[in-house]
């Protein structure tokens, strides 16, 4: 009755003949045919006096048959973009359509009956192909046209699937009666889409490490050490809702609520602000703008380049006007909503607005900041190699989508003071931007983060300038203030992951070798610099993937946009660059007639080997990875078996792909790769942990606590970290780019030796006495038990060539980690619906210091991987409009996505000398894992290429593989109806 017009069910009342019976007080009851009920969006045939009381459904009879179809972006808890219902009923003597209904949703902006399909099926003629054919010419022409601005969008892939439904309903019928042949290669297009089997999967990891810690014994000993796979500390209140998060804080007396003020245009000048209208609701209300910043106001991450607060030029929708408080939070979003943000749009002879990367470039919007470099004679490799080939590869953005949005908690103590609680991975940059907003001392600011809900890069810097603002109404306002942002605040205002657009020329011989590439690559920043220079920096180091390169001419566009100001993203522009890389690579392949893994596997780094930017691969682990990961996937077996597969299958393909990955661990910015600690021994013998480091469900606190258990030799149960704070560790970096328990568990060990050494000189006891012991005897003895501990990485620090003509100079990382996978992909051709039905991933992890942690970490990695490379994708209108704001549009991984066999190994007996305990980083090295679905559904749509006869050569598949790209990349079902 709400008349939507995506509606699951009404297509099926539609088709089915029903009928919905109405009354009403004054006239009685009435009967609507369904296909008379819609009369417009969101509109119906029934009076306003009038309710359903009845739906009558007629029931199918002798040589009847009903279908329905569906596709969406995600299989789980997602609306339709098509849904089709068909029922036909067929004279068995003649085989003619004696009744039809056919019907449509998300066609239109109402449920729509395809009559005119209909009449022609029922005009006599014999059930059959070509029949089903014309009453498809009727579709686009006369029953479900889309115009080409069609709300809603995909108007192609639309028009396609309304096609492809029809056709999958006539393959069933025609199997189910008889009345059509159909090959035997045709019948899975008559299938439904399945449910998936119950997933299964497998967890490996041993190491010798591990068995030494583990001692032979049956039961872990008790001290939970490094190398154990310890239960993540806070996992039981996290299950439980225990855990504290900011706005778990209770609330003290007197605190007020805030609300951000964003802007609603993506461009616009501010004339004034009105704000009587909010004042006036309660005398709770305040609001505050630019105008009372009594500190600084234009900051940034690295360049100061964007307003806290904005005070008149507007440069994309999302940005912070003001910061509304009252008594309450619905209070204060009421507030928001009744603020009048007066403003001039652009003049019209103002430069077009710029949304995208090829917007940008048209208008040589760039911004300051993208490095390029050049190793090799490019050219000459170029124009030396027998084939080159040229492409474009388009990445999407990703949408962070922690649980935990921006949330700030600003408790004003005493005269300047300020507490800050923050859900952010960056206190220090917190308390730098909370100190500047303010005009204060940065010792007069601590900021404490106990943990945060997710961060995955989103929190790095896009929180500071929110938790200034909330500082500035507690300042202002001599109040508590806390603000949580709600989803759709979230997702207009924190930025994305950013898209990219790699244009690249490679040169190759017929075996397959590369001998050169020149690219360049344009992401999309948005309207402020934030990290962009230096996620280009990582993905300018990651073009090669895993691959040797003789000569490199990589450059990096910053492009500036109207949009909100893109960020970090696990994996920090690697995996953009990587993909582009991998995609040329594939359709090196394609072009070879070879298989992409063969091509792969010829043009590895071998041991020793010197990247693009003169970096020795010490410790290669590619072929380790890969050697393992093929064997273990069985590949070449089920190489043939896909093969076979799809030559006796037209409309489902399957795809198999294996891909390799290899990470520069460190922060590519030299200074940012130090970390403090401070350990605090008790008399009781227990040791409370301080580190720069937050935990955002990564399980860093839960390593950096078997760290200290390990160095005093003590039950982990016994070592405790509470919360990351300012003013306990200060001048921390942000906890990021993977190497959190590499350096701060280097400064807890170093904390833990200095204390270790003094306890050594406590006299009267025992050597090996117990920690409480020994410490009680230090404390009595006059011997301090606490240690201030630090590091820095060694050896590294990269300088770019600023003319781009060589290769720069320095390392920029402290080791790598490597990681292969392989995946396989079932296509549904007419629909472009996909389905994961095994995942296979080798990943090292050095000596793991926590082997269940690291391969949660390696398993998440992966399905946040699949999602930016498949489900998530970001739409920004025309205007600069923000249209995914929650998970209605937005669709990350849900349960079914998880493959139906999803196997992880750590990668045994693999030490790294260059970190804590042999380890490695993991954060976010595995992500790039996914892109083995990627390639494993392009491979699959090279199947259905070829039966399309669109050959089988090199063909564009851009990220993320959406089921549009997919059922688009595959060849339309009626070529003769384009
Ligand atoms: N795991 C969880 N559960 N939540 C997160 O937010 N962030 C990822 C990764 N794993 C993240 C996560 C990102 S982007 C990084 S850089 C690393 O964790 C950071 O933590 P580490 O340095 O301790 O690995
Ligand atoms: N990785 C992740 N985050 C960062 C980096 C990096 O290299 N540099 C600055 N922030
Ligand atoms: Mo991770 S993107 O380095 O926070």
């Amino acid at each position: 009755m709400t008349a939507s017009p995506i509606s699951d069910l009404n297509p099926l009342w539609m088709a089915l003949g029903a009928e919905v019976v109405v009354t009403s007080a004054a006239r009685g009851e009435r009967r609507i045919p369904f296909n008379e009920l819609y009369v417009g969006y969101r509109k119906t045939a029934v009076e306003a006096d009038e309710v359903m009381v009845k739906l009558v459904v007629p029931l199918a009879g002798e040589n009847e048959y009903v279908r329905s179809y569906k596709q969406s972006r995600r299989r789980e808890d997602d609306i339709a973009i098509v849904g089709a219902s068909f029922r036909v009923k067929l004279d068995p003597e003649t085989g003619a359509v004696v009744d039809a209904g056919l019907a449509y949703g998300g066609m239109a902006a109402w449920t729509k009956s395809a009559v005119a399909a209909a009449e022609v099926l029922m005009s006599g003629e014999k059930w059959s192909d070509a029949l089903v054919r014309k009453a498809m010419a009727q579709l686009d022409s006369v029953d479900v046209p889309l115009a080409p601005n069609a709300p809603g969008g995909q108007v192609g892939y639309r028009r396609e699937l309304a096609k492809s439904f029809l056709y999958k309903f006539f393959l069933y019928v025609s199997v189910e009666s008889g009345l059509a042949p159909v090959e035997a290669r045709e019948i899975t297009g008559a299938l439904l889409q399945e449910h998936k089997p119950l997933s299964q999967g497998r967890q490996e990891y041993a190491s010798s490490a591990f068995e030494a810690a583990y001692d032979g014994v049956l039961s872990p000993p008790v001290s939970g050490g490094v190398h154990m796979p310890e239960m993540h500390a806070s996992a039981l209140l996290q299950a439980t809702g225990e855990a504290v998060y900011v706005d778990d804080i209770p609330v003290a007396a007197g605190s007020l609520f805030g609300a951000p003020l964003l802007s609603s245009v993506a461009r616009g000048t501010i004339e004034r602000i009105e704000t009587s209208a909010a004042l006036a609701l309660d005398p709770s209300v305040a609001v505050y703008t630019a105008d009372d910043v009594p500190g600084m106001n234009v900051l940034g991450a690295i360049v100061y380049d964007e307003e806290v607060i904005v005070s008149k030029e507007i440069t994309s929708q999302g940005q912070l006007l003001g910061m509304v408080v009252a008594s309450s939070a619905d209070l204060a979003r009421l507030a928001a909503r009744k603020v009048n943000v007066v403003l001039t749009e652009a003049a019209p002879d103002a430069p077009e607005l710029v949304v995208t990367i090829d917007e940008a470039v048209a208008a040589g919007q760039y911004m300051s900041g993208g490095n390029k470099m050049k190793s090799g004679d490019v050219e000459g490799a170029l124009e030396g190699a027998s084939h080159v080939l040229e492409g474009t590869t388009y990445v999407g953005g990703q949408e962070h989508f922690y649980l935990e949005t921006f949330a700030t908690l600003a408790v004003p103590v005493e005269g300047e003071q300020m507490k800050v609680y923050a859900s952010t991975q960056n206190p220090s940059k917190t308390q730098k931007f909370v100190s500047r907003v303010l005009g204060v001392p940065s010792a007069k600011v601590a900021v404490h983060v106990k943990r945060i809900g997710g961060g995955f890069g989103g929190k790095e810097t896009r929180t500071c300038p929110l938790s200034a603002a909330v500082a500035l109404a507690a300042k202002l306002s001599g109040k508590p203030v806390r603000c949580m942002l709600d989803r759709d605040e979230d997702m207009v205002y924190s930025g994305t992951r950013h898209p990219y657009k790699g244009v690249y020329k490679v040169g190759y011989n017929d075996d397959g070798k590369i001998l050169g590439l020149d690219i360049d690559l344009y992401s999309n920043a948005g309207f402020s610099l934030d990290l962009s220079g230096s996620v280009m920096d990582r993905a300018l180091f990651h073009v090669d993937n895993a691959y040797k390169i003789p000569a490199v001419g990589a450059r990096g566009w910053l492009c500036k946009t109207n949009t909100p100001s893109n960020t970090a993203f696990r994996g920090f522009g690697g995996p953009q660059s990587m993909l582009i890389c991998e995609s040329w690579i594939d359709n090196v392949a394609r072009e070879l007639g070879k298989d992409p893994a063969e091509v792969r596997a010829a043009n590895f780094y071998e041991p020793d080997a010197t990247t693009h930017y003169g970096q020795v691969l010490t410790d290669n682990r590619l072929e380790a990875v890969w050697g393992e990961v093929m064997s273990k996937s069985e590949y070449e077996t089920r190489r043939a078996e896909v093969a076979a597969f799809n030559a006796a299958h037209r409309w489902r393909k399957r795809g198999l792909a294996a891909v390799p990955t290899k990470f520069g661990m460190s922060f590519t910015a030299k200074f940012l790769n130090q970390a403090g600690a401070l350990v605090h021994v008790y008399q009781d013998g227990t040791v409370l942990v301080s580190h720069g480091g937050i935990e955002m469900g990564q399980g860093l606190h839960t390593k950096m606590a078997q760290v200290a258990a390990s160095a005093f030799g003590i039950p982990v149960s016994d070592v405790y970290v509470d919360e990351t704070a300012t003013d306990k560790v200060a001048n921390t970096v942000p906890t990021a780019a993977s190497v959190s328990s590499d350096i701060n568990g280097m400064a807890v060990l170093d904390a833990c030796e200095q204390i270790l050494a003094r306890l050594a000189t406590v006299e009267g006891v025992a050597a090996d006495a117990p920690l409480a012991e020994k410490a009680l005897a230090a404390h009595l003895q006059r011997i301090n038990l606490s240690a201030n501990g630090f590091y820095k990485t060694p050896d590294i620090g990269f300088e770019f060539d600023p003319t781009g003509e060589t290769a720069g100079s320095g390392m920029p990382f402290n080791y790598f980690c490597y990681g292969a996978a392989v995946a396989e992909v079932e296509i549904d051709v007419l629909t472009g619906d996909h389905v994961v039905t095994r995942a296979d991933l080798v990943m090292d992890v050095g000596d793991s210091l926590n082997p269940a942690i690291d391969l949660g970490q390696v398993e998440g990695a992966f399905v946040q991987g699949m999602g930016l490379f498949t489900t998530e994708e970001l739409i920004k209108l025309g205007n600069g409009h923000v249209f995914t704001r929650g998970p209605s549009f937005y669709k990350i991984p849900a349960f079914s996505d998880i493959p139906s066999i999803f196997n992880v190994s750590l990668l045994k007996d693999a030490p790294n000398s260059r970190a804590i305990h042999s380890s490695k980083g993991v954060g976010e090295p595995p992500l790039f894992l996914a892109a083995s679905v990627f390639f494993a559904i392009k491979d699959a749509v090279g199947a259905a290429r070829v039966d399309a006869g669109l050959g089988s050569g090199a063909f564009d598949l851009h990220s993320p593989a959406s089921s549009e790209r997919i059922r688009m990349a595959c060849g339309p079902v009626a070529p003769e109806l384009e």
